[in-house]
C-alpha cells in the first residue's frame, strides 16, 4: 500500500485562466487591441480572448468587485480521466466543486473542478472545441498561447506539496525559498509560485513565437504608449525572455519566449539565488522596481468560495 494515492492525471498543458477584474470591459480592450488577443466569445461582464495557437481560448475576462483568479485550467487527454481523477481526488481527499461531466460554457469540453488549499480553483479538460490556428507561420507579433501562471501564496512548501503530489506536477527549480517553478510538460514551468504575505495574482505571462516577435510585440506597445513595468530581460530560472506590463484593472501580463525545454529523464531541479546577475542574465532589466512589485502583490484573493455559485 503506497504511502499516498497516485496523482490524479496526467496533465498535458495550461490551457487558459480567468482573471477576475474590475475593469472587464477596458481589460478585454487592452487585450484585444493592444495584447494582441482575439476575442472569441463575449456574455454579460466576461470576455473570451485565444492566442493564435490551438487552444479555444487562453484568457477568460470575468467582472468582479476585485481583482483575483477566476481558475486555472489544465488539459488532460481523455474523458476517462476526467472520471479517473475525480475517483483520485476522493482517495486523497479533495473535495469536487464541479463533478465530471460536459461542461456547460464557452469552447465545452469534458471536465470537473475542484480546489487546492488556498481556495484556489482549478478545472481539467478534455475534448475541448478544436480552433484552427490563426497564424501557422507565427508574422504577426502576438501571443501564439498561455507561458505560465505566477501566483502568490502565504505556504509555498505545502502549496508545491498540493501540486506536486495530487496534480503530478514536478518542481523545474527554486528561486531560493521564496519561487518554486512547477511543470506538467516540456516547458519549464507552467505555474509558479511566489512566497508572499497572501494568496493572489502574481502575473500571466503569455509566450510569443520567438525573440523577433517578443521584441516587435514590446515596440507594438510602445507606439500605444505603453512601456514595460520591468524589462526587457532574460530570467535565469527557465531562461526565458521578459517584459512585463500592467493591464487596465493594474492585472500584470507579461511576453515571453524561449523558455526552456526540459527532458524530463535528465533534469535535476536546482535552487537558483536571487542575485542581479541571475535575475537579469542580459543585464538589460535592472532590479523591479517599487512600482512592478506592488502590482505583482496585488490584492488578498478570498478565493472561490466568495463568488462560486456552480
Ligand atoms: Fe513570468
Amino acid at each position: 500500500m503506497p504511502e499516498h494515492p497516485p496523482p490524479i492525471a496526467r496533465l498535458r498543458s495550461l490551457r487558459s485562466v480567468t482573471l477576475r477584474t474590475t475593469r472587464c470591459d477596458d481589460s478585454a480592450g487592452f487585450y484585444n487591441e493592444v495584447w494582441g488577443l482575439r476575442p472569441v466569445e463575449r456574455d454579460w461582464g466576461a470576455v473570451w480572448l485565444r492566442g493564435t495557437g490551438q487552444e479555444h481560448h487562453v484568457l477568460q475576462l470575468q467582472q468582479a468587485e476585485q481583482n483575483a483568479l477566476g481558475k486555472v485550467v489544465f488539459s488532460v487527454a481523455t474523458p476517462a480521466e476526467i472520471d479517473e481523477a475525480a475517483r483520485r481526488l476522493d482517495a486523497h481527499g479533495v473535495a469536487l466543486v464541479t463533478e465530471p461531466g460536459k461542461l456547460d460554457q464557452v469552447g465545452g469540453g469534458y471536465g470537473l473542478r475542484f480546489g487546492d488549499p488556498e481556495g484556489r480553483l482549478i478545472e481539467l479538460t478534455a475534448n475541448v472545441e478544436a480552433v484552427v490556428p490563426d497564424d501557422p507561420d507565427g508574422h504577426p507579433a502576438v501571443p501564439r498561447k498561455l507561458a505560465h501562471v505566477v501566483l502568490n501564496t502565504a505556504d509555498i512548501d505545502n502549496t508545491c506539496e498540493f501540486y506536486t503530489r495530487v496534480l503530478g506536477m514536478r518542481v523545474s527549480d527554486w528561486s531560493e525559498h521564496q519561487m518554486a517553478f512547477l511543470r506538467c510538460n516540456a516547458d519549464h514551468h507552467v505555474i509558479a509560485f511566489n512566497q508572499a504575505p497572501f494568496p493572489s495574482v502574481n502575473h500571466v505571462a503569455y509566450e510569443m513565437p520567438s525573440i523577433d516577435h517578443f521584441m516587435r510585440g514590446i515596440g507594438r506597445l510602445r507606439h500605444h504608449g505603453i512601456t514595460p513595468l520591468w524589462g526587457p530581460g532574460r530570467h535565469g530560472p527557465g531562461n526565458n525572455t521578459f517584459s512585463y506590463f500592467a493591464d487596465p484593472g493594474g492585472l500584470v501580463c507579461e511576453y515571453t519566449s524561449e523558455v526552456e525545454q526540459v527532458v524530463e529523464d535528465a533534469w535535476l531541479c536546482r535552487v537558483w539565488r536571487r542575485t542581479p546577475e541571475l535575475s537579469d542574465l542580459w543585464g538589460t532589466a535592472g532590479p523591479p522596481s517599487k512600482d512592478v512589485r506592488a502590482h505583482m502583490a496585488g490584492v488578498p484573493d478570498p478565493g472561490y468560495t466568495a463568488w462560486w455559485q456552480g
